[in-house]
């Protein structure tokens, strides 16, 4: 079978896309238009693969907390006394009211609004008015719902929704890319974050994700670019589930702390980091056609001013650039013209990388949800057995869904 077709169907290994001589065709349209497959990806991937949130170094004391969206999913992460950074979905127990409202803070205890629950910073029941008088009701069911959390190597912190007791292991998709070789030079505690910012915008996440992946693009839409790096070295290596960018510098650049030294982790974010400024950048989906680019930007505290300024201004106006095209790229594709293109296999090796993963995570869902007859919803709270009335209504609704979307729920 010839190497082409073989990368198209997700079965090329790792160098496969760069040896290949031939174009490649892109992922079709539908895949970046279509509401079933924003579902889809909220399952197979947005819910049971490892996500990098933020740095650590934003949570220093007892009591911090940090709240982020993920496709709809609102979760919270929270330092607790003993240190230990714990997450979990911003939904209350009782009514399902958020537990925090605002975006950061710092708390003793989650009081919940609506009826005054309350937990720990580790997401346990602490009171639960008049509930006392119940019998039968047992408290430590009644903790916030968790989400998996891991520190790497370098104090980022990861989260996974799985809301199994053991979801793939981090080190499957990521293993040793927190101790890269050019991490070496960098001590990330030194990196504070500087500010905030998003830009919303009409595209499909993966849009971002393609365009963020190669440098095909840089000498035609970027005019910063020759300044930060030789974009004719630009190169990016995928492996396991992160791309790496690498470009070669010239002696000014290397003065002046400039380059493009970043990486990918798929599905949605990327971290570029330089001696005086770090952007971690995250792919938000609010549904299949749009999304927001969130950016934390950090500047190393020993930099300049100047020096901070050069290089953060500089990125900020190249993913502005990036926003740009990404809004024209979606609008032609729902009009619905184009099926796809052919990418070229060295110099969008990036974007046939992410591609890849993207659709093997998908089919591998999706062979799940065929054997097991239904949708599969990880992150979904799992009822108790003992929850008896609650399931028959589940199987009730389920059963109308079924009817209308030829769809059945499954726990
Ligand atoms: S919904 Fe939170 S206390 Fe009722
Ligand atoms: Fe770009």
């Amino acid at each position: 079978m010839a190497p082409a077709f073989l990368n198209y169907l997700g079965f090329g290994g790792r160098d496969s896309v760069a040896e290949d001589k031939s174009p490649i065709r892109a992922l079709p349209a539908s895949w970046y238009t279509s509401h079933e497959m924003f579902e889809l990806e909220r399952r197979a991937i947005f819910s049971k693969k490892w996500l990098l949130t933020t740095h650590a170094g934003r949570l220093p004391q007892p009591g911090d907390w940090l709240k982020f969206d993920v496709t709809g999913y609102e979760i919270v992460l929270a330092r607790d006394r003993q240190g230990k950074i714990n997450g979990f979905h911003n939904v209350c127990r009782h009514r399902a009211f958020s537990v925090v409202e605002g975006k950061q803070g710092n708390a003793k205890i989650f009081a919940c609004r609506y009826h005054g629950w309350s937990y720990g910073l580790d997401g346990k029941l602490a009171k639960a008015p008049k509930y006392d008088e119940l019998e039968g009701f047992d408290k430590t069911k009644n903790n916030l719902f968790p989400v998996h959390v891991h520190v790497d190597s370098k104090n980022f912190i990861w989260v996974n929704l799985d809301s199994c007791e053991a979801p793939e292991p981090w080190s499957n998709q990521f293993a040793g890319i927190d101790l890269q070789e050019r991490y070496k030079q960098f001590n990330f505690e030194d990196y504070i974050l500087d500010h905030e910012y998003q830009l919303d915008g009409s595209y499909n996440w993966k849009i971002l994700a393609d365009n963020f992946n190669e440098c095909y693009h840089c000498p035609t839409t970027h005019p910063d670019l020759p300044t930060l790096a030789d974009i004719t070295t630009h190169d990016v290596v995928g492996e396991l589930g992160y791309i790496r960018h690498q470009s070669v510098l010239n002696e000014d650049q290397e003065r002046d702390g400039l380059g493009i030294s970043s990486t990918y982790y798929f599905p949605n974010v990327s971290v570029s980091v330089l001696p005086h400024f770090m952007m971690l950048q995250r792919f938000l989906p609010y549904g299949p056609t749009k999304s927001s680019m969130h950016y934390q930007i950090f500047r190393n505290k020993n930099s300049s001013d100047k020096d901070f300024k050069l290089i953060s201004e500089m990125y900020a106006r190249v993913v502005s650039e990036d926003k740009a095209l990404c809004e024209q790229v979606q609008k032609n594709l729902n009009a619905g013209i184009i099926v796809n293109g052919e990418l070229h296999p060295r110099l969008e090796k990036g974007p046939l990388y992410f591609q890849k993963v993207d659709r093997e995570a998908i089919r591998a869902h999706v062979e799940l949800e065929k054997a097991a007859g239904g949708e599969i919803w990880p992150a979904r709270q799992k009822l108790p057995g003992s929850a008896h009335v609650s399931l028959e209504d589940e199987e009730l609704c389920a059963g109308l869904a079924c009817q209308t979307d030829q769809k059945k729920l499954l726990w």
